[in-house]
């Protein structure tokens, strides 16, 4: 069936939901019915940005952008409409009117650089489990030795790929280009200069899936003690972004949606031994550190936004576990506080933090993996259980080298990195307690380290404005009279309004508009409210109506905004926010001709009997305003 353009954009918009399609780039927490985050146009530490999944719009009240799921896209990813329409149409397996149908030489490429990293990862892999050669051999040993199990190496299609140099070249060649090979960084030019070599040879392969299960990328462990380096990883290309991808995630998906928490691990192996020993909810990055789009891809699939940091116990993952929480802390700024206590018998909410890091540091093992093979999955899933907070981990850590600092000036050195920790307490009386129990362990003064915590804290309350403040709407210059036709027009735009299009048509009239483009959105309302159902779908179709025109969406931002503050109106109520911007744009238009009439009598003779006329007008119009207000009130 083929569809017009109309249909397949409107297929497509009921595909979109607002608050997916945001979250890809914007950290949300729910709060009431809307969801807020930092706005991605402007820079600012806390969030005016919101998301209204009713009306499928979202809105800065800090710098005024607003618009819909596909103005979001067009704007955060600099694409052209038609162009969007035609990626989106793809994704979602719609097709375009045949006019449209234009090949994307970019998407293609994309297509088979993927598939070839599929091919490849098959190839590896059934090397692996169905061949024979002394290598082939080495590696099944190998993973044997690490307890990985056939099952695993199917699950994780796990491959082997060959010291020779073109094994694999030489099998996709005859399917792909070399350019498409290259670029899917399976191959390599030789140094010779001519032709290509394979790009991983020697080692064992672990295939490397994006979010849809898309093969794109390899980590390739070395196979014998003195290869360097030890993972040799595919780098960044068309289809794959190491900062963007977590490993696992594909298949961990569902459990963290299900657990509700993600446990961030450091290793392939980490992640391949705790999801094949039923702690399915494990990732971890690819050979590179935790980055905020990392934790912006996470947030997306726990409520709670909880995040287990579950690293190597050498110093190196200790230094990745702080670092790593500040990551995470510094993406949820201003989304409101990090839990640091546990008290579910307060509140049950999870909206009331901005997210939950807890840290996992086994006594035993070098890192996840190891502590699973040898200590057991069962202890690695109480140990997640019993995860101490980010707060009580810092805190422990802290005074485990207590000992080291006896002398005054080692004791106030050592506690100055540690004051921030204490500082960051927002609950007065939990922060008085671990206070307390810092200046008993360090054996110093309780009311000199509750000094230097509180300047600090005093400092870092300046940065954090209460939300509330910020969703006062920033009010443009604009004339009263202006403001008011945007106050009347905004009626039609109100989400469960007590009455019908129908009836607001009627109330409110064409000649009550005089500015231009109000004028023309008013007209396009009325065109539209005969075929809308809802609300939804008119702020929907105005959108598209004007997505060529910026200006004119930038109103309707303006104009749903203002909507918003009529919500949940009686229907008396309702009725009189409209007379009452009737009554002032009549007011305004009165003022207007009367200072008209005023520059008109002016410049007019003394004697001149046009001035007579135009002075008994202004009576006139004296007299009648002075009678319609009385009849008003
Ligand atoms: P580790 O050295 O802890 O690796 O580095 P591991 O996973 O525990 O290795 P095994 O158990 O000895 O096989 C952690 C992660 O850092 C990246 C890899 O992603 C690795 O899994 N890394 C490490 C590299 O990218 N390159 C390297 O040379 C080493
Ligand atoms: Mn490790």
């Amino acid at each position: 069936m083929t569809r017009t353009l109309e249909e397949v954009i409107a297929e497509i918009k009921s595909r979109l939901n607002i608050v997916d399609v945001v979250s890809e780039q914007v950290i949300l927490k729910k709060n009431g019915g809307r969801y807020w985050g930092l706005c991605p146009f402007h820079k600012e530490k806390t969030p005016s940005f919101s998301v209204n999944p009713q009306l499928g719009i979202y809105k800065c009240f800090g710098c005024g952008a607003g618009g819909d799921a596909l103005s979001f896209i067009m704007k955060t990813k600099n694409i052209e409409f038609m162009d969007l329409i035609k990626d989106l149409a793809q994704q979602f397996d719609i097709e375009m009117p045949a006019h449209f149908q234009k090949q994307n030489i970019s998407k293609d490429l994309k297509n088979d650089m993927m598939t070839a990293c599929e091919k490849a990862a098959v190839f590896y892999h059934d090397l692996l489990i169905n061949h024979h050669s002394e290598e082939i051999k080495a590696a099944n040993d190998y993973l044997t030795n690490r307890s990985i199990s056939r099952e695993i190496i199917d699950k994780f299609t796990l491959g082997i790929a060959p010291r020779a140099y073109t094994t694999l070249y030489d099998i996709l060649k005859k399917d792909f280009s070399n350019e498409v090979l290259e670029k899917a960084g399976l191959i390599l030019p030789s140094k010779e200069g001519h032709g290509y070599i394979d790009r991983f040879r020697g080692r064992i392969i672990i295939p490397i899936q994006n979010e849809n299960g898309d093969y794109v990328a390899f980590g390739a462990r070395a196979l014998y003690k003195d290869q360097t380096p030890k993972y040799l990883n595919s780098s960044d290309s068309l289809i794959y972004n190491k900062s963007k991808l977590l490993y696992g995630l594909y298949t961990a998906k569902d459990a963290i949606k299900q657990e509700d928490g993600v446990i961030l691990m450091e290793g392939y192996f980490d992640v391949i031994s705790a999801q094949a020993h039923g702690i399915e909810n494990a990732v971890a990055a690819c050979g590179t550190a935790l980055t905020s789009e990392h934790v912006k891809l996470l947030s997306r699939y726990t409520k709670s936004r909880r995040i287990y940091l579950s690293f190597d116990t050498d110093s190196a993952g200790q230094k990745a576990t702080s670092r790593g929480a500040t990551i995470i802390k510094e993406a949820f700024e201003g989304l409101g506080d990090i839990k640091q206590f546990d008290e579910s018998y307060i509140s049950t909410s999870d909206d009331k933090y901005s997210c939950e890091i807890r840290v996992i540091s086994p006594p035993e093992g070098k890192d996840p993996d190891e502590f699973i093979r040898t200590v057991g999955a069962e202890s690695f899933k109480k140990i997640v259980q019993n995860a101490p907070l980010l707060l009580d981990f810092q805190v422990n850590s802290f005074l485990k080298h207590k000992k080291e600092y006896k002398t005054p000036q080692e004791k106030s050195k050592y506690i100055k990195d540690f004051l921030p920790v204490l500082a960051e307490i927002h609950n007065e009386i939990i922060r008085s307690e671990y206070i307390k129990m810092v200046a008993d362990a360090l054996n110093i003064d309780e009311k000199a380290l509750e000094n230097e915590v509180a300047k600090l804290a005093s400092v870092s309350s300046l940065n954090a404005v209460p939300q509330q403040e910020i969703k006062k709407i920033v009010t443009k210059n604009v004339s009263v009279s202006e403001k008011a036709q945007k106050n009347l027009l905004s009626v039609f735009l109100v989400n469960d309004s007590p009455f019908t299009f129908a009836q607001i048509g009627e109330m409110i009239d064409d000649s009550h508009f005089s500015d231009e483009t109000l004028i023309n959105v008013k007209y396009t309302i009325d065109k539209l409210i005969c075929t809308v159902n809802n609300v939804k779908e008119l702020i929907e179709q105005l959108y598209t109506a004007y997505i060529e025109n910026p200006e004119i969406q930038q109103v309707l931002t303006d104009l749903t905004g203002i909507a918003e503050t009529f919500t949940n109106l009686s229907p008396e109520d309702f009725k009189s926010v409209i007379e009452e911007n009737i009554r002032r744009i009549q007011r305004c238009r009165w003022e207007e001709e009367k200072e008209k009439m005023r520059n008109l009598y002016k410049n007019a003779d003394e004697d001149d009997t046009e001035a007579l006329k135009i002075q008994m007008q202004l009576r006139d119009k004296i007299n009648n305003r002075i009678k319609s207000e009385k009849i008003n009130d």
